[in-house]
């Protein structure tokens, strides 16, 4: 009938599964993570980075990949050769931090971990318990109450849960407005009812800090980023894109692919670990495939007529 929710770290039950029927985490918790982690923290960061359910990453998700493309990087570029990396679409980033500490130890790497939502915003509104969060375009998220957490957008109607969705439904109706009223407010006038929770994975965080060579940023992969990079790898995002948005994405990471640079593009299959890529080689505007790893990439056929700008 009712569901109660997580709303902050020291409320989560000492059991935590990724997957199943999963507890309702309040993304804002994300902001109450240093890179000190046990085990159970791991599972909430894992849970919580999914934000609308499109955003699923784990941690050591690519291993078997990244040693291919350590091998490739032996096999393409001179020792000396320097090896600039853009991870692109990465979520919380936590596979870059694994695929950087499979190749940092060579002389002359780096690596830039993007994604095009890297902050929520978490609005609180004066004289309620609920605050709602927004994702960077302003989209709602969640609505997060002192013991409950319901999704505010239209993606995942809290299902089975009559008095949850009443209570969304109403939340939706009265608090919604007003939060919304915060947001476009904050536009012009700096707001303290407005918090902003970085969606980075605290320990990407923390080697940014730490390791110049490895950095965090935005990017839409549709616009290209000011390279130049050796390598460009873009995992899990082109699921449900039609092949016109497969070309523009392409388009925008490759452009800053210098010749002979590498674009490593796949996904995984749900229900193993196998990451289906292709490994390209660029060659003037052209994309030639170097290497297949169980079948290949699904933008493979994209990425061969294409054309480079
Ligand atoms: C399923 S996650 C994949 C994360 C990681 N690459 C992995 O394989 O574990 C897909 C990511 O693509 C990002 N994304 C989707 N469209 C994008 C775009 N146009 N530009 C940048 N990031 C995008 C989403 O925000 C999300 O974090």
């Amino acid at each position: 009938m009712i569901r109660f929710g997580y709303v902050s770290r020291d409320q989560l039950p000492e059991r935590l599964q990724p997957s199943g029927r999963l507890p309702e985490l309040s993304f804002a918790m994300l902001a109450e993570f240093d890179d000190k982690l046990s085990a159970r923290d791991e599972v909430a960061i894992e849970i919580i980075s999914r934000l609308d359910t499109s955003r699923t990453t784990y941690v050591r998700r690519h291993a078997s990949l990244d040693d291919v493309i350590e091998e490739e990087i032996e096999r393409n570029f001179k020792p000396t050769d320097a090896v600039r990396i853009h991870d692109a679409a990465v979520s919380n980033a936590i596979t870059s931090v694994n695929l950087f500490e499979k190749v940092k130890s060579r002389s002359n790497i780096a690596l830039h971990a993007s994604d095009h939502i890297v902050e929520l915003l978490a609005v609180t509104i004066p004289g309620s318990r609920w605050r709602v969060v927004f994702d960077a375009k302003k989209r709602p998220l969640q609505f997060v109450g002192r013991r409950m957490v319901l999704p505010a957008s239209n993606r995942r109607p809290p299902r089975g849960y009559p008095i949850n969705r009443l209570i969304r439904q109403i939340l939706r109706l009265t608090v919604l407005p007003q939060a919304r009223r915060h947001l476009e407010r904050a536009e012009t006038s700096p707001s303290d009812n407005i918090e902003r929770i970085g969606t980075f994975h605290p320990r990407a965080v923390a080697l940014a800090r730490r390791d110049s060579r490895f950095s965090l940023g935005w990017a839409d992969m549709n616009v290209p980023l000011a390279g130049p990079f050796e390598i460009v790898r873009a995992m899990n995002v082109f699921f449900s894109a039609t092949p016109k948005q497969v070309e523009d994405a392409l388009q925008g990471i490759c452009a800053p692919l210098v010749e002979g640079g590498l674009l490593v593009v796949g996904q995984n299959l749900l229900s193993t670990d196998e990451n289906l890529t292709t490994i390209f080689k660029r060659q003037g505007r052209q994309l030639i495939p170097l290497r297949d790893i169980a079948g290949g990439a699904r933008a493979r056929e994209v990425a061969l007529g294409l054309l480079l700008h």
